[in-house]
């Protein structure tokens, strides 16, 4: 063990995620294990900035596990891109005697990890925290399960109404950069077509594919559509088919997710795999690990370089597109 340690500070960072405060847990509870204290940082980077933290036993973390959203808070910080800020948060750190720190967030966290690590030489371990499971170095992030969990049950209540009407439905799910939401939420909602950034599909392709379906099969169709989709969101899309004559008996409405996709109780496998994150996490800073990230690789703990995990693109599994294109 390294007796470096007699400190840490934990942050989440970022767009919260449901297990969020799982992984806090975890990783409390373990360093509290390892005789190490804990500081819990409030608001990312930019309590870290100002200077918001405050004492974390093992029981300051019960009751927790449950709960959406992050009890640190969370929060995107400008200042922290900027030098003078990350200035401002070593001289915190150094003052609240942190020996080493534990982020929990995405590629934005992980990307600021690595520069405030290199700038300022403080250990930091990062945990993939985020619903868009767009991180390379982790099969999955805490988050996704539960924020598709809840897509799908809006999904199923949409083909509701969608199949009552014989409605055309452009559902748009979360994923700024990445479809892993919008395909998995596909398969799992059985919807007709599945638009992602990583796929290239045309306007063209989309009116062909949706005319077949509705014309054929006479029902309803769900089209899921990832925010970050190049042809340009839900709303974007459905206007250009109500410009098109093609589709003037069809009727057309729009529904987006949006933030309901973030909140909420994190489901089983999100808090198991929170809490396998958060004491991995721990476990690898006392054995001297540093500027990497936790992941899950076939259900094995790993780490990963943290400038690997926002520099490199994780790859979408494309039988999953095939998946989704037979069985629509
Ligand atoms: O990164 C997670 C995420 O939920 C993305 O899917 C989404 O594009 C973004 O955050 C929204 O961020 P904010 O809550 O800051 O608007």
């Amino acid at each position: 063990m390294s007796d470096a340690i007699k400190r840490i500070g934990v942050f989440t960072s970022g767009g919260d995620a449901p297990g969020m405060n799982a992984c806090l847990r975890a990783v409390v509870r373990t360093a509290h294990e390892y005789g190490i204290a804990v500081t819990g940082i409030f608001r990312g980077y930019a309590g870290m900035i100002e200077g918001e933290s405050t004492e974390l036993t093992t029981r300051d973390v019960s009751g927790i596990l449950q709960k959406g959203g992050t009890i640190l808070k969370s929060a995107r910080s400008k200042q922290f891109r900027t030098v003078d800020g990350r200035i401002a948060a070593a001289e915190n750190v150094r003052k609240w005697q942190i020996d080493a720190l534990i982020g929990i967030g995405g590629d934005g966290t992980l990307q600021g990890a690595t520069i405030f690590s290199a700038e300022h030489n403080i250990p930091i371990i990062c945990c993939p925290g985020t619903i868009d499971n767009d991180l390379f170095g982790t099969d999955y992030t805490i988050g996704f399960d539960t924020a598709i969990n809840t897509a799908i049950q809006s999904i199923d209540r949409i083909r509701d109404t969608a199949d009552a009407h014989n409605r055309l439905f452009l559902v748009e799910v979360m994923g700024r950069d990445a479809g892993f939401i919008a395909l998995h939420s596909g398969i799992g909602g059985g919807a007709e077509l599945v638009l992602i950034p990583e796929s290239n599909q045309s306007m063209e392709y989309v009116k062909k594919r949706i005319l077949e379906t509705m014309s054929n099969q006479l029902r309803s169709s769900i089209v899921i559509v990832a925010e970050g989709d190049e042809l340009g969101g839900a709303v974007h899309i459905a206007s250009s088919l109500e410009d098109d004559s093609s589709f003037d008996d069809i009727e057309i409405r729009v529904c987006i997710l949006g933030h309901t996709q973030r909140g909420g109780s994190p489901s089983a496998n999100d808090r198991v795999l929170a809490s396998r994150l958060g004491m991995a996490s721990i476990d690898a800073l006392v054995q001297g690990h540093t500027n990497v990230m936790i992941g899950i690789v076939h259900d094995r703990i790993t780490l990963t370089p943290s400038e690997a995990v926002w520099t490199q693109k994780k790859i979408m599994n494309f039988d999953l597109m095939k998946l989704a294109d037979v069985i629509r």
